[in-house]
C-alpha cells in the first residue's frame, strides 16, 4: 500500500516561495491501477518524482507497505521494488536495449526470446531492437517504448508512468492499453498512470484529479468520469470547478 501524508514540495522562486505540492493525502491499496489526471502544471509529475525520490519532497511523509520512505534515495526506493517511468525518457549511449530490460529485471540473464516478448508487448517488431543501442538514432517514440518494455520487465511492486501515451502512434497505444490491462489482470503490481486519455482513464480502479498542487477530485472511475467529460465537454477549466468563470456552451 502506499500512502502520502500531506506531501508538499516547495520551491524558491525569484526569491520567494512557491508551492508546487499542497499538503497531498492519498492512499492506494496494492494491486490497484490508478490513473493520476488534470490540467498541465497542476502538479502530476512532480508528485510522481516525489515518490520515486527523484525531488526531495519538503514537507509531509511517504510510506510504501508501512516502512516511512520519505528519506530514503532513490536507489533504495527502487530496491524496494518502486519504478518510474519518464514522459522524456532519457538515451543512455552505449547500452543496447536488451542491456535495459536485464538491468530492469534486477540483472537477469534473459533469454532473446524474453526480451523479445517484453518489446512485443509495447508494440515494436523485437528482433529489430533487440541489440540496437538506446542513442540518438532512436525516435521519440521508440525510446518511449523501450521504456515502457523495461518496466514490464521489472519485478511486481509499484510501477508509475507518466503518459506512456505520449508521442506513441495510434497502433502502439492500443497494444499500449492491452498491455496495461493484462498487466493489471495479473494483479501483481500497484499501478499508477498519469494520463489526459479517455481509454487510459477509462482502465483505471479509481481516479485521483490534481490541480494546483493537490488532490480535487478523487475516487472510483464511474463517479469520477463524468466530472471530467462535464469539465472538459462544458468548457470549464479544471482549475476552477465552481466559479462563474466556468459556462456551458450556449445550445443551438
Ligand atoms: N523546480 C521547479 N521550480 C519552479 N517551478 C517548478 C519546478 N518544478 C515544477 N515547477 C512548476 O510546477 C508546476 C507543476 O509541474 P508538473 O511538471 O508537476 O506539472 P504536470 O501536472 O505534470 O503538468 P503536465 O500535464 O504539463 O505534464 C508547473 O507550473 C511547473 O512549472
Ligand atoms: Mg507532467
Amino acid at each position: 500500500m502506499l500512502e502520502l501524508k500531506g506531501l508538499s514540495y516547495q520551491v524558491e522562486d525569484n526569491g520567494g516561495q512557491t508551492d508546487i505540492l499542497r499538503g497531498i493525502d492519498l492512499t492506494i491499496p496494492d494491486n490497484k491501477f490508478v490513473v493520476i489526471t488534470g490540467p498541465n502544471g497542476g502538479g502530476k509529475t512532480t508528485l510522481a518524482k516525489a515518490i520515486m525520490g527523484l525531488v526531495r519532497s519538503t514537507g509531509g511523509q511517504i510510506f510504501w507497505n508501512g516502512t516511512d520512505i520519505t528519506d530514503l534515495s532513490i536507489t533504495d526506493r527502487a530496491k524496494l521494488g518502486i519504478s518510474y517511468g519518464f514522459q522524456q525518457p532519457p538515451r543512455f549511449k552505449g547500452l543496447r536495449v536488451r542491456d535495459l530490460l536485464e538491468l530492469a529485471s534486477g540483472n537477469k540473464k534473459l533469454t532473446r526470446d524474453e526480451c523479445c516478448s517484453y518489446l512485443n508487448r509495447v508494440g515494436l517488431c523485437a528482433a529489430d531492437y533487440v541489440d540496437r543501442e538506446v542513442d540518438a538514432s532512436l525516435s521519440g517514440g521508440e525510446v518511449k517504448r523501450i521504456e515502457i518494455a523495461t518496466i514490464l520487465a521489472r519485478p511486481g511492486g509499484l510501477l508509475i508512468f507518466d503518459e506512456p501515451e505520449a508521442g506513441i502512434d495510434l497502433w502502439s497505444f492500443a497494444k499500449l492499453t492491452e498491455t496495461f490491462r493484462v498487466l493489471h489482470g495479473k494483479g501483481e503490481n500497484t499501478i499508477i498512470v498519469i494520463s489526459h486519455q479517455e481509454r487510459i482513464i477509462d482502465l483505471a480502479d479509481e481516479i485521483v484529479m490534481i490541480s494546483g498542487g493537490k488532490v480535487v477530485r478523487q475516487g472510483p472511475k464511474e463517479e469520477i468520469m463524468p466530472h471530467i467529460l462535464a469539465d472538459t465537454g462544458g468548457m470549464c477549466s479544471f482549475l476552477q470547478p465552481n466559479t462563474d468563470s466556468c459556462r456551458q456552451p450556449k445550445e443551438g
